[in-house]
């Protein structure tokens, strides 16, 4: 599904990501766990295409094809999905026009308004949330929990094959955390890939990751099982920085 190889990246002139590896296959959950400042939100946005990154070598091959010369619409089209850390605010766009657009942009044939409306109220009962809700502009006023709840409503609506989750956990209640993680397993099959980025392992209670890796300095320096999260739980990112310091 996805293999990333010896990516490189900078942002004004600061290199962040060095030398990073990764592969995911069809159906797999990947977790990323790793310190503030290792690199983590730097990987999600130029797996998208920010163009404010410069990638400066490597490769980033999803489902077979090299996506590092698309912009991030042409990878949306191809299947990918980023979950932000920090949903924008777009005043005067509704969460109904917008999610239209968007669904709209990456299929072939548009849905028509009875489909799509069938598809949003379906996807919103599975996110126990309140219909009216379509009716607000996009991520104003929303508290944390909703921003994020409205970013999984997204990927439902989406039906990405492959999700990069960006600490969508972050500052969840467990309620919100609970609702989060559901979104993620009703998509969870073989045809769906996910990357779930996370500070804490919390999450991973919910969503049972296949693999777990841990990122230090812009590169990968472990991997594992999910037993590694809770290890990484025990002993702490300073372990991490002891351990795998001198290699990142
Ligand atoms: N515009 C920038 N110029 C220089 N360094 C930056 C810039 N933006 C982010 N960084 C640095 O890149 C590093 C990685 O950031 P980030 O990818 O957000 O890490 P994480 O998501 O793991 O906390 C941090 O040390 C951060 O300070
Ligand atoms: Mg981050």
């Amino acid at each position: 599904m996805l293999k990333i190889d010896n990516l490189h990246a900078e942002i004004d002139g600061n290199e962040i990501l060095r030398g990073l590896n990764l592969e995911v296959g069809e159906g797999e959950i990947h977790a990323i766990m790793g310190p503030n400042g290792s690199g983590k939100s730097t990987l999600s946005n130029v797996l998208m295409g920010h163009p404010r990154y410069e990638v400066t070598g490597g490769s980033i091959t999803f489902r077979g094809q090299d996506v590092m010369e698309l912009e991030a619409d042409e990878r949306a089209r191809l299947g990918m999905f980023l979950a932000f850390q920090y949903p924008s605010e777009v005043p005067g766009v509704s969460v109904a026009n917008f999610l239209r657009t968007a669904v709209n942009a990456v299929r072939e044939e548009e849905l028509s308004v009875m489909e799509m409306y069938k598809l949003l109220q379906e996807k919103m009962r599975v996110m126990e949330m309140d219909p009216r809700f379509a009716e607000r502009y996009l991520n104003e006023g929303f508290s944390g929990g909703e921003k994020k709840r409205n970013e999984i409503l997204q990927m439902l609506m989406l039906e990405p094959r492959l999700a990069i989750m960006d600490e969508t956990d972050s500052g969840l209640d467990i309620d919100a955390l609970q609702v989060v993680s559901k979104g993620v397993n009703e998509l969870r099959g073989p045809e769906f890939s996910a990357v779930v980025i996370t500070h804490y392992n919390r999450i991973l209670r919910y969503i049972e990751p296949d693999h777990v890796h841990v990122m230090l300095n812009g590169r990968i320096v472990t991997s594992g099982g999910k037993e590694l999260a809770l290890t990484l739980e025990d002993k702490g990112y300073d372990w991490v920085r002891q351990e795998f310091g001198s290699v990142a």
